[in-house]
């Protein structure tokens, strides 16, 4: 599947009139001459990509990556739940259509959500395992250097240079979960954004709140009844800030904008500046990335998150300029993570399915600003209901392993709404390597990029030699 992107340079958040064809009949000469165009392309793609200098992975690392990549398939079998309907009850209705594996999933009294919410028994963390354990056990609750469950949901992670430190940043959710009408979303107030600090990723100190919720003043964005989410923070090296982007919503997510907070440090406090909406559009999920060449972009959901809009951001990241593209349009994606190797800009995105989990798929583009291309499901592993639904989580960041060029650590949130402060983590390896097992339609083949994978563990460490440049 190809992707039509479609520009705006002066940010009106309209839909563009969509181009009609004009119904000619089409000379014979007028097709050769695309196919011979469209070989051409693809021909100088291909030596384009081969004059790219290969990163090498050492070979003692191989044997590491390859255990990352090992499928690990998983069964399991629960009881199909009872139908507690009164005789009576079944008598007139009949029986109930039976529900879905993500509507027990959801349901707290069922075995299923049992299952894929482990009992505070089975928590992992310096504190409980010994410093030297360093295994990820995705879904089980994650313990701090202090022996607290840790609270940075939808988030990302920045490593500071300065500090040599990694630095996780996200929704802190460690709060009652009520639904604010009778219809509308499980939510918790908004208590703030949480700092995590850590040197190998897998050991993590509580540098507490950075960015605060708002008690009494009920008309700034950051008041507890509105809504913060994905908060991510990246350093500008020209202002020498770290600046943090979010989603900044009301209870009905109607404001739909986005939020900017700036600091001096990375365990900050962060000072807000304020919110708006990117190209004067609606702004739901998002994300910002920062290139290589330090040019910075903001990607978020719109149009009722229908398509998603990239755009750079000015160079003191704390604007949009006037310049969006329009990507995945009519696609209906979210939470985008996206991330690079070798000059290749990657994405992973969700479904629109409010907390219940869903397919995740890869995209790749040459250009950040597109055209994006779909290259389907990278979930690999488990079995099909896993792979159905990202292993029963939604994606928020994919962060780079230095030391490995071409791995990355895929997070996730598995999003719990009957108690949103234990939604849980899914770190897992991603990597970019192999052919793509989805042809493309328009490239009249497999695409020239690799495949995204993200490997199912039940429990994993990280390769030696991860961080080494
Ligand atoms: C899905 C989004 O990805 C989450 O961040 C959150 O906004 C939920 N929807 C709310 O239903």
């Amino acid at each position: 599947m190809v992707e039509t992107s479609r520009s705006a340079a002066v940010a009106p958040c309209s839909r563009p009139m969509t181009r009609i064809l004009a119904g000619s009949r089409c000379s014979c000469l007028a097709v050769w001459s695309l196919v011979g165009f469209i070989l051409m392309i693809h021909f100088f793609t291909h030596i384009h990509r081969d004059d790219e200098e290969d990163v090498l992975v050492p070979l003692s690392h191989l044997s590491d990556i390859r255990e990352l990549e090992e499928v690990e398939e998983v069964t399991f079998h629960f009881s199909p739940p009872r139908d507690r309907r009164s005789p009576r009850a079944l008598k007139r209705k009949g029986p109930r259509k039976p529900p879905t594996v993500i509507d027990e999933f959801l349901d707290e009294s069922s075995e299923v959500h049992a299952f894929f919410f482990p009992n505070r028994k089975t928590t992992f963390g310096p504190t409980k395992e010994g410093n030297n354990s360093m295994y990820f056990y995705p879904g089980r609750v994650w313990l701090d250097t202090d022996g607290n469950p840790i609270q940075a949901h939808g988030g990302g992670l920045l490593y500071d240079d300065r500090t040599e430190t990694y630095y996780w940043y996200g929704e802190n959710k460690d709060g009652p979960t009520y639904h604010a009408h009778r219809k509308s979303a499980a939510r918790v107030d908004i208590i703030g954004v949480s700092c995590y600090s850590s040197k190998d990723l897998w050991m993590w100190t509580n540098e507490g709140i950075v960015l605060p919720g708002v008690e009494t003043n009920v008309t700034h964005d950051l008041h507890k009844s509105n809504v913060l989410e994905r908060p991510k923070v990246i350093y500008n090296d020209k202002t020498d800030q770290y600046v943090m982007w979010m989603h900044i919503d009301d209870a009905n997510y109607t404001k739909a904008a986005v939020g900017v907070a700036v600091s001096d440090s990375p365990t900050g406090p962060f000072t807000y500046l304020y919110s708006m909406r990117p190209h004067g559009c609606e702004s739901r999920d998002m994300t910002i990335f920062k290139d290589d060449d330090g040019k910075a972009f903001v990607i978020y959901s719109s149009e009722d998150n229908s398509e998603l809009h990239i755009g750079p951001l000015t160079d003191d990241y704390l604007n949009v300029t006037r310049v969006m593209r329009r990507i995945l349009v009519g696609r209906h994606r979210e939470a985008p993570a996206l991330f690079k190797h070798q000059g290749i800009y990657y994405m992973i995105t969700s479904g629109c399915t409010g907390w219940a989990p869903n397919k995740a798929l890869a995209h790749a583009a040459e250009s950040i600003m597109g055209p994006w291309e779909t290259m389907g499901n990278p979930c690999v592993g488990g079995n099909r209901v896993l792979r159905l639904t990202t292993f029963f989580s939604q994606s928020t960041f994919v962060a780079p392993l230095p030391g490995l060029p071409g791995s990355f650590v895929f997070m996730a949130d598995r999003w719990n709404p009957s108690e949103l402060k234990d939604s849980r983590y899914l770190w897992l390896p991603l990597t970019i390597g192999g052919l793509a097992d989805e042809p493309l339609e328009y490239n009249f083949g497999f695409p020239h990029w690799s495949r995204v994978s993200i490997y199912w563990h039940k429990r994993w460490k990280l390769p030696e030699g991860w961080r080494t440049e």
